[in-house]
C-alpha cells in the first residue's frame, strides 16, 4: 500500500491565506471582533461550491478579513506548515496576498514578520525548510504593485521572490513588465499564474515579459504545441493543483485532468495544493486524488516529487539530499 505522506516532496504553489481553515475563520473573527458575512461554520462550508475562479476569491477575500496582528499570520503560517509536514513536505515556498492585507490596515511588515515568524518555528520543530514570496493582485493597477514592491525593497532579503495573483482573465502579464523588472533587480525570483483560465497567450507574456522561472497552474499550455515545446525545452516547471482545478472548474471532472499528458509531454510538472482550506485537500491528497482517478504510477509519483525539489528555489546542496530520499521512498 503506496504511503504519499512518507514521499518527500515540496509544495511550490500554497497560498497561505488560502490554507485558513473554516474553524480558524471563527476563532480568529471572534478574538478579533471582526463580523462574517456567514454565521456558522457549516454555512461558510456551504459556500465552498465554486462555478470558476471569481466564485472562489470572493470568498477567500472575505474570510482573510479576520487576519489583523502578527500572531495570526505567525499561527496561520505554522498550522499549514505542521499538515503539510504530516503529508511529506519538506520545503514549502508560500505565496502571499500583501494588498489583500493593506487595503484594511494591516502593515506589510506585521504580515511578512507573521510568516516569518511560522517558517522560523517549523525550522527549529521540524527542520522543515521554507520561504516566501510575495504575490501581485493582477485585478489592481501595477501602480499599486509597485507600490507594493518598493515597501518592501529594504528587506527583500526576506524574500525568495514574487508572483502574479488573482483574477486571470483580462489581466495578463504584459500589464506588469516594469515591476518584474525591478522584482529581478532586487534579486528576487520570479513566478507567475498564467494558464489557469487565461490563454497560452498569458503563459508566452510570463516567459517572454516576465521572463519568470516557473508557471503556475500552465494547464491551458496544452492548447499550444508551440508552448509545449518552449516549455519542454527551457525545462521550465508548471505547479499544476489538480484538485483546485476540478473545484473551479477549469476541468470537468479529475479524470478529465491532462495531468497524465502533461507528464506525457515531457513537461517539467509539479503537484499542489493551491488553497487546500477550500479545495478538499492539503498536497498528498492531490497526489493519491491524480493516483486514484488518473492512474498515475508509483513511478511518476516519485518523478513528480523529484521534480518538485529541482523546480523549487532551495539550494543545490538542500535539493541533492531530498532527492536522494525521494530515490530511496519504497512507494
Ligand atoms: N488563481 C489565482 N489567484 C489565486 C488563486 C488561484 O488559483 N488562489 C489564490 N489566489
Ligand atoms: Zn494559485
Amino acid at each position: 500500500m503506496t504511503n504519499i505522506n512518507l514521499l518527500p516532496k515540496a509544495e511550490l504553489h500554497i497560498h497561505i491565506e488560502g490554507s485558513l481553515e473554516p474553524e480558524m475563520v471563527f476563532a480568529l473573527a471572534a478574538k478579533n471582533g471582526v463580523e462574517l458575512p456567514f454565521a456558522t461554520v457549516d454555512e461558510l462550508k456551504g459556500l465552498q461550491a465554486f462555478t470558476d475562479l471569481q466564485s472562489f476569491l470572493d470568498l477567500y477575500y472575505a474570510c482573510m478579513s479576520v487576519l489583523l496582528t502578527e500572531d495570526d499570520f505567525a499561527d496561520l503560517a505554522s498550522a499549514y506548515l505542521h499538515r503539510a509536514w504530516a503529508q511529506g513536505v519538506r520545503h514549502a515556498e508560500l505565496f502571499f496576498d500583501p494588498q489583500a492585507h493593506t487595503s484594511r490596515g494591516v502593515d506589510v511588515d506585521t504580515v511578512i514578520n507573521g510568516l516569518q515568524r511560522g517558517l522560523t518555528e517549523a525550522r527549529e520543530s521540524l527542520g522543515m525548510s521554507g520561504g516566501l514570496i510575495l504575490c501581485f493582485l493582477r485585478h489592481l493597477p501595477a501602480e499599486e504593485a509597485m507600490a507594493t514592491l518598493e515597501s518592501v525593497a529594504h528587506r527583500s532579503g526576506d524574500l525568495l521572490g514574487v508572483g502574479l495573483d488573482s483574477s486571470e482573465n483580462g489581466f495578463p502579464p504584459s500589464l506588469f513588465v516594469d515591476v518584474f523588472e525591478r522584482a529581478r533587480e532586487l534579486g528576487l525570483h520570479c513566478v507567475a499564474h498564467a494558464g489557469e483560465e487565461g490563454p497560452p497567450a498569458y503563459v508566452w507574456e510570463a516567459l517572454d515579459l516576465l521572463k519568470v522561472e516557473r508557471i503556475d497552474h500552465g494547464v491551458r499550455s496544452l492548447e499550444d504545441p508551440e508552448l509545449v515545446e518552449r516549455l519542454k525545452r527551457d525545462r521550465v516547471p508548471l505547479t499544476v493543483c489538480p484538485l483546485s482545478n476540478v473545484r473551479l472548474g477549469v476541468v470537468g471532472t479529475m479524470a478529465e485532468h491532462r495531468l497524465r499528458d502533461m507528464l506525457d509531454a515531457g513537461l517539467v510538472v509539479t503537484l499542489n495544493s493551491d488553497d487546500p482550506a477550500y479545495f478538499g485537500g492539503y498536497i498528498a491528497d492531490n497526489y493519491t486524488a491524480v493516483s486514484t482517478d488518473l492512474g498515475i504510477s508509483t513511478e511518476q509519483l516519485r518523478q513528480l516529487a523529484a521534480n518538485s525539489l529541482t523546480a523549487s528555489f532551495l539550494p543545490e546542496e538542500a535539493t541533492r539530499v531530498l532527492l536522494s530520499e525521494i530515490a530511496a521512498w519504497q512507494g
